[in-house]
């Protein structure tokens, strides 16, 4: 795609061909998908409705960000609740792979009884080319189980259109200037959600370790992003080990758990480079994540791990 305009101009005929009624949008907040339900909006108008699923596995904050950016880029949306199915349906899961086919399967079921509340039969989703070619498209082997909705189940009455399929990421953040969506560098933020950041078990109690992890290395990479320390990196977050490992804590020698730092430069995600960190980046990064969670987070690491061979997430 060389020309954004012209991409959108047939973006919108193509989502008026394929949507002859009403359709929903599975909306994420993240640039993809906010991208796809500006473009069904303009093509569908009120016919397309953005729906954005609670799933208990959001950063801190995402529910308020995602709202507020919603209404800067004229979206009408629902939320919907759901973190109680979420952590049911992950309960005692703890290979990556059935993480990611229980999280898709929710999701479907979720968005076919949004589907059904609005009258509709089309499911929009803002997968992208690296989506599904790391997902077993194009006859590769799979990398990746399932991009959000890991496709549509046979028996589910709604069909799938994706206005972003052939697109890269560095693409898709030009529609989105293109579109006068706000924010088209912010970094991606993945479906699933601290589901692929938490390995092992994923409970409320963990997911809230991740959450407070994962805020740390934000907040202190965009401070040392904004006094000129680093360059603004594609991606920066925090995975909980599915490690126990020893600590002190006053007197006393204790277990807890441990987290793995990541942040990676990239152009499109299909490679990535782990970000040579100045020292002092992260040594307060693991003096906070460590003090925030006292006696839960007991160690910080930092990834030096290329993509190839590490995948960006842990899963
Ligand atoms: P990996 O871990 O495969 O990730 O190197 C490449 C990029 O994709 C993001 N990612 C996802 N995004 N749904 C998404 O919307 C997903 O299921 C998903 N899995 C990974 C990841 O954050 C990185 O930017």
């Amino acid at each position: 795609m060389n020309d954004p305009a012209a991409f959108v101009r047939t973006a919108l005929d193509d989502l008026r061909a394929k949507v002859p009624g009403n359709a929903i949008v599975a909306a994420s907040g993240g640039i993809d998908s906010t991208t796809a339900a500006v473009l069904a909006e303009r093509a569908l108008g009120d016919r397309a409705r953005a729906v954005f699923v609670d799933t208990g596995l959001l950063r801190a904050g995402e529910v308020e960000r995602v709202g507020a950016f919603f209404r800067a880029s004229h979206l009408a949306y629902d939320v919907a609740d759901a973190s109680d199915r979420f952590f049911a349906t992950l309960a005692g899961i703890t290979d990556p792979e059935e993480k990611r086919r229980r999280i898709g399967t929710a999701f479907i079921r979720l968005f076919e009884e949004e589907a059904a509340r609005h009258g509709a039969d089309r499911l929009i989703q803002g997968t992208i080319a690296p989506d599904w070619i790391e997902s077993g498209g194009a006859l590769r082997d799979t990398i990746k189980t399932h991009h959000n909705v890991g496709g549509v189940p046979k028996d589910s009455k709604l069909t799938l259109v994706e206005p972003l399929r052939d697109l890269y990421k560095d693409e898709v953040r030009a529609v989105a200037r293109q579109l006068g969506i706000p924010e088209p560098d912010r970094q991606p933020f993945p479906g699933p959600g601290l589901a692929v950041r938490v390995n092992g078990p994923v409970t409320p109690e963990r997911v809230r370790r991740a959450r407070v992890a994962n805020d740390v290395v934000e907040s202190e990479i965009e401070r040392a992003v904004a006094a000129g320390e680093i360059a603004r990196p594609w991606q920066y977050f925090a995975v909980l080990l599915d490690a126990r490992t020893v600590g002190v804590l006053g007197d006393n020698r204790i277990h807890g758990e441990a987290v793995s730092v990541r942040v990676v430069e990239s152009v499109d995600a299909m490679t990535a480079t782990a970000m040579a960190m100045p020292r002092a980046v992260l040594t307060r990064i693991a003096e906070r994540i460590t003090r925030q969670l006292s006696g839960e987070v007991v160690r910080v690491l930092y990834d030096i791990t290329d993509k190839p061979p590490g995948t960006i997430e842990w899963e």
